[in-house]
């Protein structure tokens, strides 16, 4: 990292906050704009996980621990940007689960557990933070081709994740007033480790061989190429707004 990426680089002066940014998606972005000359506030539940991505990205990182479905954390994370920030240029909300359950076995509490996380999390997340985001700023939200597939045991998730989609139509409408784009990153099958936070490693394995073996592309996506699809509706995309943005090897359009 260089001093000079703090003027000249793509992100030059801008803070942005990556909710969900200790691992996977939301790390890899918060790597691509620390990169550009950008200051990014992560956040996170697993204090280790958050302490390590803050010792990589160095010291334009900040690192809030708080979890995203918890309305204390939320306001508490609010006055943080504020104190860290004043005003903020993209917010990414990348925080979510997975969770696997075939319908018929699917339980009340996972249920309530996704769409509390998945859904629930990033409106408020959203609602607490808008008033900290500076004219012009793009917020993205991340749902999945889940939302528009019958993906078997995948069924309370989806719904978490179309709950999500259709948020992101209904903000884009009311923000928009206060110059505030807002659209959502549609990840396909992404090797970012989430799939090896709820299986044993063997299924897994077997899960992601299969994925990649139906896709269109023959392959699994990899983070990065999520966060390039995040960074460009986030800065980019300046006449979008209420849209998603697939990034799935093809699998959810031909
Ligand atoms: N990977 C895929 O194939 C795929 C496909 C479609 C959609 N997605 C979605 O993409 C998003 C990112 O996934 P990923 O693959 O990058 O997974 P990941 O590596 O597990 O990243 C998720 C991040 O969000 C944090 N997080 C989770 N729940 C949180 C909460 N309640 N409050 C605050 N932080 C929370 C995690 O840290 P802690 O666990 O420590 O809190 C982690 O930093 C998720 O919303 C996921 O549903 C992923």
């Amino acid at each position: 990292m260089t001093e000079n990426n703090t003027t000249t680089g793509r992100y030059a002066g801008k803070k942005v906050v990556i909710v969900g940014g200790s691992s996977g998606f939301g790390l890899a972005t918060a790597r691509e704009l620390i990169a550009g000359g950008a200051r990014v506030l992560i956040t996170g539940r697993t204090r280790a996980t958050l302490d390590a991505a803050r010792a990589e990205l160095g010291e334009r990182a900040v690192a809030v621990r708080g979890d995203a479905s918890v309305t204390v954390d939320v306001e508490a994370l609010a006055d943080r940007v504020k104190a860290e920030f004043g005003t903020v240029d993209a917010l990414y909300v990348s925080a979510g689960i997975n969770g696997f359950a075939p319908f018929e076995a699917t339980s009340e509490e996972l249920f309530d557990k996704l769409l509390t996380i998945n859904a629930r999390g990033p409106y408020f997340t959203v609602q607490k933070l808008v008033p900290l985001l500076a004219e012009g700023a793009g917020i993205v939200l991340t749902t999945s081709v889940a939302n528009v597939l019958g993906i078997p045991a995948l069924s309370a998730y989806a719904a978490s994740k179309a709950a999500l989609r259709s948020m992101t139509r209904s903000l884009a409408r009311e923000l928009l007033p206060r110059g505030v784009r807002v659209n959502a990153v549609t990840p396909g099958p992404i090797d970012s480790g989430i799939l090896e936070k709820d299986l044993p490693k063997e299924a897994a394995e077997q899960t992601k061989a299969g994925m990649a073996a139906e896709n269109p592309m023959g392959r699994m996506g990899t983070p990065e190429e999520v966060a390039k699809a995040a960074l460009f509706l986030a800065f980019d995309a300046t006449y979008t707004t209420g849209a998603e943005l697939p990034v799935d090897g093809g699998g959810s359009q031909i």
